[in-house]
């Protein structure tokens, strides 16, 4: 069964966040202690993350936090970055400065790196020279470990052969994928291209963004305007989801969020939960302890299809 990782996205973002360092940055390093230490093995940042003047904030935050850690906690926990590839990041060393501020940010504390999204629908020359050097990096002994995000099985397949043509394994994927976003289980989907190929499939935005952690009935929490609209929209149509998750629940005296997370395992991906509170920490550590039967998903991925409600895609994404 898949572990659960974390997000930090929100380290820094103001404008779908609103990100207050005040009240944010004093509870990130115990929200990041609960989790390592409750065996949430995977952190993941990028170096894009953090609005206007907090450009960076999220790297420089989790660096920090890290920095501060024991050596002993920190040996539990895989720190992932994606570097993004801005049109002026161009050819086999457009990576280079990139990364050296990343691991600038992180103290160091980096294992692997990750291409966000292939340039294949806008420059598909770059994609092959950009994946090469990071590919460089790995041969150096840079960073040990390789992924990519938002690519579906035909750019997937075509990077893995690439860099499987120079030794090198591609070790993950990150896609959009929740209970509002399941076109990676459908047939000929993200999730048989990486059993197929040994990568490992991490589900970004399992909690659609917190839609999806909202019991049926309820108001939406107070957030962001950006936020708000996206709860407006895709709430409605989710009312019969979120019951049927809700009688998961509460079969397993469980949360909503313990749900959403368990049913990215259940199809063998570790889901990637944003946290920037304790009490997130402890619930998606609590999701560790128990698993879906086949009923259930069954059950879950019935109304995930028949749900009329659907996250936005990522405009990023390549087929
Ligand atoms: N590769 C990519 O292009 C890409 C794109 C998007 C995200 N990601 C990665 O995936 C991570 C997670 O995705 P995400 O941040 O978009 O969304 P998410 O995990 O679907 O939702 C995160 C939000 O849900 C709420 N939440 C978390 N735990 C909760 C709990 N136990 N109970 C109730 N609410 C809870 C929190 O909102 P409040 O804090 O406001 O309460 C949290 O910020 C990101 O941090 C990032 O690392 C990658």
């Amino acid at each position: 069964m898949a572990g659960i990782g974390f997000g930090t996205w929100s380290w820094g973002n103001q404008l779908l966040w609103g990100y207050d360092p005040d009240r944010d940055d004093p509870e990130l390093s115990a929200t990041l202690q609960e989790a390592v230490a409750g065996g949430l093995a995977l952190v993941d940042t990028a170096d894009s993350y953090g609005t206007g003047r907090f450009n960076g904030r999220s790297e420089a935050l989790l660096g920090r936090i890290l920095e501060d850690c024991s050596g002993e906690l920190r040996s539990r926990l895989t720190v992932a970055t994606k570097l993004a590839p801005f049109p002026w990041r161009l050819g086999r060393r457009g990576f280079d400065r990139a990364f050296a501020a990343s691991q600038a940010r992180l103290h160091g504390h980096l294992q692997r790196v990750q291409l966000h999204w292939s340039t294949a629908r806008y420059a598909p020359w770059q994609e092959g020279a950009l994946l090469d050097g990071l590919a460089d990096l790995v041969d150096q002994g840079r960073v040990s470990e390789l992924g990519v995000s938002n690519l579906g099985p035909r750019r997937l397949r075509a990077l893995q052969a690439r860099l499987a043509a120079r030794g090198i394994p591609l070790r993950s994927v990150q896609v959009q994928m929740s209970l509002l976003a399941p076109d990676a289980i459908e047939a000929g989907g993200l999730k048989q291209t990486c059993s197929d190929l040994g990568i490992e499939l991490l589900a970004y935005s399992p909690l659609a963004l917190g839609v999806l952690t909202v019991s049926p009935g309820d108001l939406p929490p107070e957030c962001t305007r950006l936020r708000a609209g996206l709860f407006r929209r895709l709430l409605p149509g989710s009312e019969a989801l979120r019951a049927g998750m809700a009688e998961v629940a509460a079969a397993h005296r469980g949360s909503l969020a313990q749900v959403a997370l368990n049913w990215c395992r259940a199809h063998g991906a570790m889901p990637l939960p944003g946290l920037r509170r304790v009490h997130q920490a402890q619930d998606a550590v609590a999701a560790l302890a128990w698993s879906l039967s086949d009923e259930e998903r069954d059950q879950l991925d019935a109304l995930a299809l028949a749900c009329s409600a659907r996250m936005p895609a990522n405009p990023f994404m390549s087929a």
